[in-house]
């Protein structure tokens, strides 16, 4: 198929048919969200007790995820072996069994059909045929691990564990992130009137931060010379891009009493917003990690956040973003990062450009599927890391990433 056709080991131009094309949308679902990738499905804290659930998407497939009484979380396809119906209709809840209303087929926690309704008949007539095995019309499972905290699902027995699949970099900073006890302290969903890989472009691209964001370079929040990096994982499935406090003449920056806007005539009304803390050893103060397919963690300051964006189409999408806190935190980080967190979400000082540019980019791109986007900021090559984040790197290699499972 002509638009999967990059050069090879050149993935620094994409043709924009792939925002919008049927083809290569029906393809992601079968080579990506059904294929050997892992899929971000729950944080352990949503689902405490035995029987929580909740329902989501993989991909366009709708799946139940389930706590069941051993404590375990399974995920299972939300569709009736039966007649295909859904099983589970509300978001979440809690259940002793799953029961489908249809006909009122009914399963345990891990996906078992349990009892079906007039399975013997009424008076001996009818029943199900002899030959019916109910062991053999479980409801569809998907692999599962977990990894601090965190809840993911395959439809792949070939995928390497979890672990594997993200590599030491990518689990160093999931651990340095989550691997403590977190509390969840809100949750964001709304619409994306673009692609789910526009947004996955723009959380690897490090090059827009400080153009497109006018609230960062309004209060200098960020600068590209900071110190930082990004790297990318072995065949560029995933990336993480990094940058540390700066020091000495740049430590005002961070200091909300010093925040004035670069021309001095205006400064931020309540400038206890961005008021922080030294949360890492490390002085990261800012990390944005994508995870292969749709699945990021950030760390803005002491905004914590994890985002899934979900295609709703080729031309539509649905980001939730969950806002994160440490169960340990005192009264007054808790506050700040609830304030902090006004950065963030569908109207946030920082992340509204970045989803009205999905929309943008989408109607900027209508009728022109036989050209390019050009990727050539920092080379046309995906290395593994680069201390310049003014360059495409990660999004180039996305590309590479995409391109090599759609082929698989
Ligand atoms: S479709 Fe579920 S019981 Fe019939
Ligand atoms: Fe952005």
């Amino acid at each position: 198929m002509a638009p999967l056709d990059f050069k090879p080991n050149d993935f620094s131009e994409v043709p924009y048919s792939v925002y919008s094309d049927e083809q290569i949308y029906a393809q992601e679902q079968k080579q990506l969200f059904q294929g050997d990738a892992w899929h971000f499905l729950a944080m352990e804290i949503e689902l405490p007790n035995a029987g929580d659930y909740k329902t989501m998407p993989v991909g366009d497939t709708p799946v139940i995820v389930v706590r069941d009484k051993n404590g375990n979380i399974n995920a299972m396809v939300n569709r009736c072996a039966h007649r295909g119906n859904l099983v589970c209709i509300e978001d979440h809840g809690n259940l002793d069994c799953l029961t489908c209303v249809y006909h009122n087929w009914t399963y345990d926690l891990q996906g078992n059909l349990a009892t079906i309704a007039f399975e013997k008949g009424i008076q001996g007539n009818g029943g199900m045929a002899e030959d019916f095995d109910k062991s053999c019309h479980s409801l569809q499972r998907l692999r599962v691990e977990t990894y601090c905290g965190l809840a993911f699902g395959t439809f792949s027995d070939d995928v390497p564990s979890l672990t594997d699949y993200f590599g030491p970099e990518m689990c160093g900073n999931i651990q340095r992130l989550l691997g403590r006890d977190m509390e969840l302290l809100g949750r964001f969903q709304h619409g994306l009137d673009g692609n789910w890989k526009l947004y996955m472009e723009n959380v690897r691209d490090t090059y827009h931060a400080t153009l497109l964001h006018s609230f960062m370079t309004t209060f200098r929040l960020n600068r590209l010379s900071m110190k930082g990096a990004v790297e990318v994982s072995e065949g560029g499935l995933h990336h993480l891009t990094y940058s540390i406090r700066a020091q000495d003449n740049d430590q005002g920056q961070y200091d909300a009493k010093e925040i004035r806007a670069q021309k001095d005539d205006y400064a931020l009304k309540a400038p206890e917003l961005l008021e922080s803390w030294p949360e890492f050893e490390c002085d990261t103060t800012l990390a944005i990690q994508s995870l292969f397919p749709n699945f990021s963690i950030q760390q803005l300051s002491n905004v914590i956040t994890l985002r899934l964006i979900v295609p709703k189409g080729p031309n539509k999408s649905e980001l939730t973003w969950w806002v994160l806190g440490a169960v340990e935190d005192t009264p007054e980080q808790r506050a700040m990062r609830i304030r902090q967190s006004n950065l963030v979400g569908p109207g946030g000082y920082i992340a509204m450009e970045d989803g009205a540019v999905v929309g943008w980019v989408r109607r900027g791109v209508t009728g022109a599927e036989d050209k390019k986007s050009i990727l050539a900021m920092g080379g046309r090559d995906v290395e593994r890391i680069s201390e310049s984040r003014c360059n495409e790197l990660a999004v180039r290699g996305f590309w590479q990433g995409w391109h090599g499972l759609m082929e698989s």
